[in-house]
């Protein structure tokens, strides 16, 4: 699903972020980033999601080499993609069950279906009661749990999610945990960056740690 090979990124003038990568992630894969702050966790993440586009070295993503990429099948390869970012990016003066639903209504999806998914998203991670309110109105953890609906909306074939437990307390963060192991169970591939070891220590899925933009040691095939 993921491929890396020797990537490097350097943000001007000189801060190396990622130092010769390799990583390969298969479809069906759940697997975490750990790593200190700065170790290049969210700049890996946005190399995936083409946010950000690497200095050497092969991105692959679905098969896709994401340097050379038509902007057009990007677009639809990004549909597929589900992102949920350490900074949120939710729109602030949309109400909360508007950005989630955005993430499907690019997809054509029928209204009945959108709400449905959107409201069933909202009770899972404990935040029906928000789905209403602007999105600029709400706590952190609250707009968190929003980022992570939004990310999961469209079912994606891939989901990226960056500290998304973050700023929550124990019982919600098993409630993310627990959707995010349903998606994967039905299929997504996931990787999840994170400092915040409780929600993958009684895990069999596969941890890799970043120091200052290097594994810290090569990542062994799943
Ligand atoms: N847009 C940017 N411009 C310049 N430098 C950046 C930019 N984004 C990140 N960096 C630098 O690149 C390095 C890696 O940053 P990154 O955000 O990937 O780390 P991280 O592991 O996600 O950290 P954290 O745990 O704090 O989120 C850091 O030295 C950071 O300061
Ligand atoms: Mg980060």
């Amino acid at each position: 699903m993921v491929e890396l090979v020797k990537v490097s990124k350097v943000y001007p003038p000189d801060i190396m972020a990622l130092q010769d990568i390799s990583l390969s992630v298969k479809r069906g894969e759940m697997i975490f980033l750990t790593g200190m702050s700065g170790a290049g966790k969210t700049t890996l993440l946005k190399l995936i999601c083409s946010l950000e586009t690497s200095d050497k070295g092969l991105v692959e993503v679905a098969g896709h080499d994401l340097n050379r990429i038509k902007p057009v099948v990007l677009q639809r390869l990004r549909q597929k993609i589900g992102v949920a970012y350490q900074d949120f990016r939710l729109l602030p003066l949309q109400s909360v069950y508007q950005n989630i639903a955005m993430a499907m209504e690019v997809s054509y999806l029928p209204p009945a279906t959108i709400r449905k998914r959107v409201e069933s998203l909202l009770e899972q991670l404990g935040i029906a009661d928000k789905r209403d309110k602007l999105a600029g109105k709400i706590s952190r953890g609250e707009q968190q749990r929003v980022a992570i609906a939004r990310a999961a909306a469209n079912a994606p074939t891939l989901l990226l999610a960056d500290e998304p437990t973050g700023n929550l307390d124990a019982t919600i963060t098993k409630l993310v945990v627990g959707l995010l192991e349903s998606l994967n169970q039905a299929g997504t591939t996931m990787i999840i960056a994170t400092h915040d070891q409780s929600i993958y220590r009684q895990t069999n899925h596969r941890v890799i740690n970043l120091e200052h933009g290097r594994f810290t040691e090569p990542p062994m095939e799943p």
